[in-house]
């Protein structure tokens, strides 16, 4: 399917029919998440495939049984884990070297990722550090908090979220992106940790044809929020 006709064609599937998303489908767009830009390329996110009957039997509940859980054939949940910010900054050094990068390309890694990410006993001073240098040029200001770092990572498990869901919609099936969940009970079905965001659960299948989609696809006028500068 062109680009901009998987655009065009994915809408947020409220039924599903009982055909089965065979298994290579599902298997495709993932790997579509995986090649998600996302920050500093340190991949602090979580794809969980819930397959289990009974976790997925959980994780509808988990949901509120909304309809467009309670009759996907799949369920993806999506998680932003910041703490994974430690080991793959480590192993994207490691991959620095097996490249055999450019020396510039280190300090970036080494320095300024644990000064940023780490250290959040220090994060007022790293706040004061930031504006008192951004008086007098431009600076990156985040993150410099727990919060900021959870940000982060949220932003680019979303970006996956989408390349998800048109990667599915250009193998001809359905999703709907999901915030409408209990979402300490999804992360203690999956056992995820404490500082660990559960950010979209996506469910998956056939669209059903009559009650699948809710009606025409509402937009407001683009001129609101395409602004030329
Ligand atoms: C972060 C996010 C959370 C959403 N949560 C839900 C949800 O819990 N239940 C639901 O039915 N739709 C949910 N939606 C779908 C939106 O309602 C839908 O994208 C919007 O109405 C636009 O419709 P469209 O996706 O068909 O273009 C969510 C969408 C996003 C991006």
């Amino acid at each position: 399917m062109d680009f901009y006709e998987a655009v065009r064609s994915r809408r947020s599937i409220r039924n599903y029919t009982d055909a089965p998303v065979p298994e290579d489908v599902m298997r495709r767009a993932l790997n579509a998440a995986l090649l998600a830009p996302n920050s500093s390329n340190l991949q602090t996110w979580g794809f969980y495939w819930v397959r289990t009957p009974e976790k997925k039997k959980k994780l509808v509940e988990a949901c509120l049984s909304q309809r467009a859980a309670r009759t996907a054939k799949e369920l993806l949940v999506v998680t932003a884990e910041p703490r994974r910010w430690k080991r793959n900054r480590g192993r994207m050094i490691e991959e620095l070297d097996r490249a055999q990068a450019p020396k510039f390309m280190y300090p970036y890694y080494e320095k300024l990722i644990p000064f940023t990410y780490g250290f959040q006993i220090l994060a007022p001073i790293k706040w004061i550090l930031f504006n008192l240098i951004g008086v007098f040029r431009p600076i990156v200001r985040r993150p410099w908090s727990p919060r900021d770092r959870e940000e982060v990572s949220i932003k680019s498990a979303a970006l996956a979220c989408e390349n998800f869901m048109l990667a599915i919609a250009a193998e001809g099936y359905g999703t709907c992106p999901m915030e409408g969940f209990d979402e300490l009970r999804v992360k203690r079905l999956l056992e995820l940790g404490f500082g660990d965001r559960v950010v979209m659960v996506i469910s998956v299948g056939e669209p059903e044809v009559s009650r699948g989609i809710w009606g025409a696809q509402i937009r407001f006028d683009p001129k609101e929020f395409v602004r030329e500068c």
